[in-house]
């Protein structure tokens, strides 16, 4: 059975994509079946893996996005699939294993415009698409906007996992207090729509350090966040094996470039020490991924 991961937090710009791409990129390469779906409409990971190039022409038509599933009950989420999306110049996959679902602007549509039957809110819909694909998947991984809004709640309904990207900052927590009390009512208002065979509900189960500067002290901002995880472990609001990550992701240029090479980065290969040193972060955070217990 696949495990379903959202990565989200309620504070912007701490690395969700960044860390979502590269961790989905490690575990493909690990010789994981991997989906990754992109549900924020900003589609941050979409451009970075299809290139600006394909999504542009998937901009333009608007089909193949994950919002075309909820236009039209003619496109399922196996429709808006792109196979290997990481390719080469002359169209050659790159990373074999590494699926994904991409997203267009028009994704904040389902936010406003969106009038479909209140019985049957898009996370439903979607859920019931997910289910014709998921055994072809060993991990599907959820890029999720600083919000539990439409687009959000379909991720966050099929996982049973969730992950928190954090730096080491005031807000950061801030940001993880709020996600905890948001997930807690979304679970209230979805928790009549849960099919048996869903698994547990998504809670959080790990927070992630990243963009970590060499002289940043991490050990307060690390120790606060533990004392709020444990409260809320007390008051089962988190999953009970839930984790600070002993990996943590150093800041690097290499990633910001990696955004504008179109490729994740474990495929840049020896580009100087500041990149294969965040190169082996990411492999770290694969493997204690694969290695955290799952909500099972
Ligand atoms: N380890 C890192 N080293 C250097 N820069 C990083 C690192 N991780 C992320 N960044 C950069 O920080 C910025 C924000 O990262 P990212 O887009 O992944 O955050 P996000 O949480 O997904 O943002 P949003 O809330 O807008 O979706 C980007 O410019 C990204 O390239
Ligand atoms: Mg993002």
């Amino acid at each position: 059975m696949a495990r379903k991961i959202s990565f989200i937090n309620y504070k912007g710009g701490v690395g969700k994509t960044s860390l979502i791409v590269n961790t989905a990129a490690c575990l493909a390469k690990a010789g994981k079946r991997v989906l990754l779906f992109d549900f924020d409409t900003q589609s941050n990971a979409s451009i970075w893996l299809l290139r600006l190039e394909r999504w542009n022409l998937l901009n333009t038509s608007g089909k193949g996005a994950i919002f075309s599933i909820f236009e039209s009950s003619e496109t399922r989420v196996k429709d808006c699939l792109v196979r290997d999306v990481v390719k080469g110049k002359s169209g050659e996959s790159l990373l074999p294993g590494l699926d994904l679902v991409p997203t267009t602007f028009n994704l904040v549509d389902l936010e406003s415009d969106y009038r479909g039957n209140p019985q049957r809110p898009p996370f439903t819909i979607f859920q019931e698409q997910l289910a014709e694909i998921e055994s072809d998947y060993d991990f599907i991984l959820f890029d999720c906007p600083p919000n539990i809004l439409r687009a959000s709640q379909c991720g966050i309904f099929c996982s049973n996992e969730v992950f928190v990207p954090a730096n080491p900052d005031a807000l950061s927590l801030i940001g993880f207090t709020l996600l905890v009390e948001k997930l807690q009512k979304f679970h209230q208002i979805s928790a009549g729509f849960r099919r048996t065979g869903m698994g547990p509900i998504a809670q959080v189960c790990g927070i992630v350090f990243n963009a970590i500067k060499p002289e940043m002290d991490i050990d307060v901002p690390k120790m606060r966040m533990q004392l709020r995880m444990n409260q809320f472990k007390n008051q089962r609001r988190v999953a009970q094996n839930a984790k600070i990550f002993n990996a943590t992701v150093r800041d690097a240029t290499v990633v910001r470039r990696a955004v504008t090479l179109g490729l994740p980065v474990t495929l840049l290969g020896r580009v100087g020490d500041d990149a294969d040193n965040v190169q082996n972060d990411y492999m770290r955070l694969a493997n204690e991924l694969i290695q955290h217990a799952s909500a099972f």
